[in-house]
């Protein structure tokens, strides 16, 4: 889609700022997340990886769970999302990285909770490609907190 917001820019720059603090030790992918909330204020989180692999926390998780110890799961707005390979303080380019399927379900508590179709920025390491969507493209019929009757 082509839809874009003046907060895209600035909001991948600080997925990448993020993901300079990721933890990738084992697969050497960094990611990095940005949750613009509605006051303006950008939370961000990065992949923290683990011996045992499967235990891995990914950014966007980290990024969610920051925010909803903050008390702010209603208050998102947009993401971005940024994920390549180290070169130096920098990621190497390459293709959009896209959220996965996870973290779409845990983007989707938020922005139900927001009671809003979140944009998502996915964007390369460097910040050059970047495609937008609608979570709702990203997980189409969504299980959430309306299904349990929490919210309309
Ligand atoms: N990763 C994320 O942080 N977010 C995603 O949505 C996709 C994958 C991380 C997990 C792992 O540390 C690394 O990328 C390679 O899979």
């Amino acid at each position: 889609m082509t839809e874009t917001s003046n907060d895209r820019d600035a909001l991948i720059d600080a997925a990448r700022d993020a993901a300079s603090r990721a933890y990738a030790p084992y697969s050497g992918f960094h990611v990095g997340a940005a949750l613009l909330l509605r006051n303006g204020d950008v939370v961000t989180g990065a992949n923290v990886e683990n011996a045992s692999y499967g235990l891995t926390l990914c950014a966007e998780t980290a990024a969610v769970a920051k925010i909803a110890n903050e008390g702010w799961i209603g208050e998102l707005a947009e993401v971005a999302i940024v994920g390549g390979r180290p070169d130096g303080d920098a990621l190497l380019g390459g293709a959009p990285v896209n959220p996965c399927g996870r973290c779409r379900q845990i983007l989707n508590e938020a922005a139900e909770r927001s009671k809003t179709d979140i944009l998502v920025h996915c964007a390369s390491g460097d910040g050059t490609a970047v495609k937008t969507y609608r979570l709702s493209e990203l997980l189409p019929a969504a299980f959430g907190p309306k299904d349990l009757g929490l919210i309309d």
